[in-house]
């Protein structure tokens, strides 16, 4: 007599679609009735992409129809789909095969910058988006320990380079294309170089979204980027405490000067709640960003309380919201990576997003950030206001050729 195990067993088989992980692994399985040969299997999943629906119901009838003539009632349960976007982007595109890129910065090292942007990549592959991360920071690249690909050579097909594929996103890393150490004494130009080819030469497939992890801090990386592919969402990962939320005010300042829609903030190590005894202390305090958003319009997308399976997934490559999507944290990046979505959405559909107005338009070979370039832009910036004024009164028309 066919029973609930039967079928349990069954659908352990089952894989989510993109993902080496089972739909029971993954915990998406919520209710499995028995009666006769009748069977119902109530699913909730987390994408709400139709293709994904339809290749599980492929397979979970497949995978039934081998415990003999049963009738089957499978009831999928998905979130609602996104709208479709408006693709208003202006300016330039190195990676055009991308279509939206987040920018996860902040003001100062070590706030769980690399740890956000894994898990919001990973919470979106599992929503059923296409998703890249991109660990743009040269000081400090770990995003291959986190994703479990610490030590893999990276692929080299021609003169481009392959992504690595893991938990559903496909990566790359600073870390793997330098030597140890070396990143540590570049300057500008060099910077903005490597930031250059890190989207230019890797064969990303056709992506709705590349989270790219930058170093901490303003300087010539964020700007290399947003001069070199439209910014549709940027995040600040800061921790509670006032002396970080300072240097989240500047990462913030850096986003609106970079025309960069805020999609919101990621308070992270907000509260600690003791594994033992279950009480909850705040160590560096807690919801102290709420007025921080509020001051920029924006909202804070997540409170990440400190935990041990978060740093313990980190060093071991083992992503808290894939292994627990099911607890209170793996909920929380769900949920905010759903936010940033739905602001991505926004952007695009209000046109916000273009790099057009801060196009560098410097000599080759000059960055933007370095004291060069940065006397080059001022005395252009000089002599564009002067020929506005020569034109005002009727005078000169500032190009140099009346006497
Ligand atoms: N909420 C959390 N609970 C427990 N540990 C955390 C949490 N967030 C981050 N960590 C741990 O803190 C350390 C720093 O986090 P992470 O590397 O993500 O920060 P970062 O801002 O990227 O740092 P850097 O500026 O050096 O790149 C890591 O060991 C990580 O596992
Ligand atoms: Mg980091």
């Amino acid at each position: 007599m066919l029973t609930i195990e039967n079928v349990k067993e069954k659908l352990a088989k089952v894989m989510y679609p993109g993902f080496a992980k089972s739909i029971l692994d993954f915990g998406f399985i919520k209710d499995v009735a028995v009666d006769g040969n009748k069977v119902a299997v109530y699913i909730e999943i987390t994408s709400s992409a139709e293709e994904v629906e339809k290749e599980l119901r492929e397979n979970i009838t497949k995978e039934l129809s081998m415990l003999g003539e049963i009738d089957l009632n499978l009831a999928i349960h998905k979130p609602q789909a996104p709208k479709q976007m408006s693709n208003s982007m202006s300016g330039n595109n190195m990676t055009p095969q991308v279509k939206n890129f987040v920018m996860v910065s902040s003001g100062k090292g070590g706030v769980g910058k690399s740890t956000t942007s894994v898990n919001l990549a990973i919470a979106l592959a599992m929503q059923g988006k296409k998703v890249g991360l991109l660990d743009a920071d040269i000081y400090g690249p770990n995003i291959p320990r986190m994703m479990g690909l610490d030590g893999q050579e990276p692929e080299i097909i021609g003169n481009k380079i392959m992504p690595y594929k893991a938990y559903g996103v496909e990566v790359m890393s600073m870390g793997s294309l330098v030597e140890e150490g070396k990143a540590l004494v570049w300057r500008g130009a060099m910077i903005q170089k490597a930031i250059q080819q890190l989207l230019r030469d890797i064969l990303w497939s056709e992506l709705d979204c590349l989270i790219i992890d930058m170093p901490p801090g303003t300087g010539d990386a964020q700007l290399t980027l947003a001069q070199s592919v439209p910014v549709a969402a940027g995040i600040n990962v800061t921790t509670p405490q006032h002396v970080a939320l300072d240097d989240s005010r500047r990462s913030l300042e850096m986003f609106s000067k970079l025309h960069i829609p805020i999609a919101g903030i990621v308070e992270n190590m907000s509260g600690f709640v003791c594994p033992k005894c279950g009480e909850e202390s705040d160590i560096f305090g807690k919801g102290t960003c709420e007025d921080l958003a509020k001051e920029y319009s924006t909202k804070v997308l997540a409170n990440i309380p400190i935990e041990p399976n978060i740093r313990v997934g980190g060093d071991d490559g083992k992503p808290v919201v894939y292994f627990y999507p099911d607890s209170k944290t793996g909920k929380k990046y769900l949920q905010a990576a759903a936010q940033l979505w739905e602001s991505i959405e926004k952007a695009n559909a209000n046109g916000e997003i273009g790099n057009s107005e801060i196009q560098p338009n410097l000599p080759a070979g000059v960055s933007a950030c370095s004291t060069e370039g940065q006397a080059y832009k001022k005395e252009q910036d000089e002599k564009k206001a002067a020929a506005k004024e020569a034109e005002k009164s009727g005078g000169c028309c500032g190009g140099g050729h009346c006497s």
